[in-house]
């Protein structure tokens, strides 16, 4: 037996990509609820406020807001262990500056999780998924203003105080290292020079490693880990000269799981700030702060893997939602040109491991494809089931040969969600169909795919069966 017995087996979900219901019960405006839908073509545009007439996909999503009961019903019906599921701030804070909570909010998810725990399974919880309430941003500016982190934490510890019992296992802020790449998705900012994003980002590190103690204090029980989004690249080739650039490319993201794992940071981080010339607004107990909130896991999405060298000026040649090189010749590529790489996960299960020897946690992993329905209704995803045989294979035996202490895979958009790169509906991850168009229209009907009763095939096997 590979995996061991307790292993996480699940599925992962946003908030804001699939809750819909997006000015329900008090809920406030999120960064997510003011983004236009796009494509790979388009770019999605930020409105900053909500505009009349505009699509904005967030607003309905897929209705999971309402349609939760039915959902759970499927996951439970898969076998799902655990369900990774963020919980939106501004449902709980509307605009993220009220002294109390929204009621309306927090009782919503009690129901969540009640009915994920009535099935046995353990809700896995990202507190703050690209989800930063807009108040926030009117108010401070978003993450570079260091209010925030007093905000995340009233936020996070009146909802590990409420569901403490029900939820354990939680992640601070999802891909925090997405702070390098896109301000506004992962705190409400809009600037895009390097120090206020690295200003914004020493304020997360700050906030979430508050969190983690105080998550300790509430429950020792509790789990609380980081996530990283998956940023792997090889070396363009064996020239010296890209293997450095290599290092360096790894290093930029990297650092952020250093800062988080280890508890300070990493001395090519601190030369680098340096020679640029930036210098972080820190208050005197923070380093001690960042010490005692280092994370108890570290959790982190993989779809992709990259090519960096010396030549590379980052958002070049390849494609895909996170910055890159040159492609891979060995790959092949998804329809939005996401390099499929199956032995990289196993890469990455070794590197990470070796580097930080905490468990490990794959969050996200799936491939966003068009799925057609046939006449007859049915939809084979074969793609997909050969995508998560592959990478499901190479997990195994980072577990199995490795010795990886891993605690759990829970695919992307286990049910059909919004994109959160393009807005699409269409780039669909799940092993659930949901009937919503790239406009927002549909039945909003659920319905299986084929890949739906193999995962349950694998879950009831703990990895085995992958047939
Ligand atoms: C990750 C995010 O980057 O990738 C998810 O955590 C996102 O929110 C997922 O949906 C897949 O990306 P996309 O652009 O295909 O939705």
């Amino acid at each position: 037996m590979s995996f061991p017995k307790n292993f996480l087996w699940g599925g992962a979900t946003a908030a804001n990509q699939c809750e819909g219901a997006w000015n329900v019960d008090g809920k406030g405006p999120s960064c997510a609820d003011v983004m236009t839908a796009g494509s790979a073509q388009k770019e999605r545009i930020n409105t900053r406020t909500v505009q009349e007439g505009v699509y904005y996909p967030s607003h309905n999503a897929i209705d999971h807001y309402h349609h939760y009961k039915e959902d759970i019903a499927l996951f439970a019906e898969m076998g799902y262990k655990c369900y990774r599921m963020s919980i939106n701030w501004s449902r709980i804070y509307p605009t993220g500056l009220e002294q109390t909570p929204n009621e309306a909010g927090l009782a919503h998810y009690d129901h969540v999780f009640d009915e994920c725990l009535k099935y046995g399974i353990e809700p896995v919880v990202t507190l703050s998924h690209y989800e930063t309430p807009l108040g926030l941003v009117d108010a401070f500016g978003g993450w570079k203003d260091r209010r925030c982190i007093d905000a995340f934490v009233r936020y996070c510890t009146t909802v590990m105080e409420r569901y403490q019992g029900k939820v354990k296992y939680w992640m601070t802020f999802n891909e925090i290292n997405c702070m390098s790449l896109n301000g506004w998705n992962a705190g409400g900012v809009i600037e895009n020079d390097e120090a206020t994003l690295m200003q914004a980002a020493y304020h997360q590190f700050v906030a979430s490693a508050k969190v983690v103690k105080k998550g300790h204090e509430i429950d020792p029980e509790n789990k609380i880990g980081m996530m990283y989004g998956g940023l792997f690249s090889y070396a363009a080739t064996c020239n010296p000269d890209d293997v450095m650039a290599n290092v360096t490319n790894m290093n930029s993201a990297l650092f952020y799981c250093d800062v988080m794992c280890r508890g300070y940071y990493p001395a090519y981080k601190l030369k680098e700030l340096e020679r640029k010339g930036i210098t972080l607004e820190t208050e005197p107990e923070d380093a001690q702060i960042l010490l005692e909130g280092k994370v108890d896991y570290l959790a982190y999405s993989y779809y992709m893997s990259l090519v960096a060298g010396a030549k590379t000026t980052g958002m070049d040649l390849a494609t895909g939602n996170l910055y890159t090189g040159y492609t891979n010749p060995y790959l092949k590529t998804t329809d939005w040109g996401w390099q499929i790489d199956p032995v990289g996960l196993r890469i990455s299960l070794n590197l990470l491991y070796d580097r930080y020897q905490l468990p490990l946690f794959i969050v996200e992993n799936g491939l966003g494809a068009v799925d057609k329905k046939e006449k007859d209704g049915t939809i084979n995803d074969d793609y997909r089931i050969d995508y998560m045989r592959d990478h499901i294979t190479e997990m195994k035996k980072a577990v199995e040969l490795d010795g990886v202490d891993l605690m759990g895979y829970t695919p992307w958009g286990c049910i059909d969600l919004v994109s959160a790169g393009t807005g699409e509906m269409k780039k669909r991850y799940g092993f659930i169909y949901v009937d919503v168009d790239d406009e927002g229209r549909g039945t909003f009907a659920r319905s299986k795919k084929k890949s739906f009763d193999w995962y349950k095939k694998v879950i009831a096997s703990n990895g085995e069966d992958l047939d």
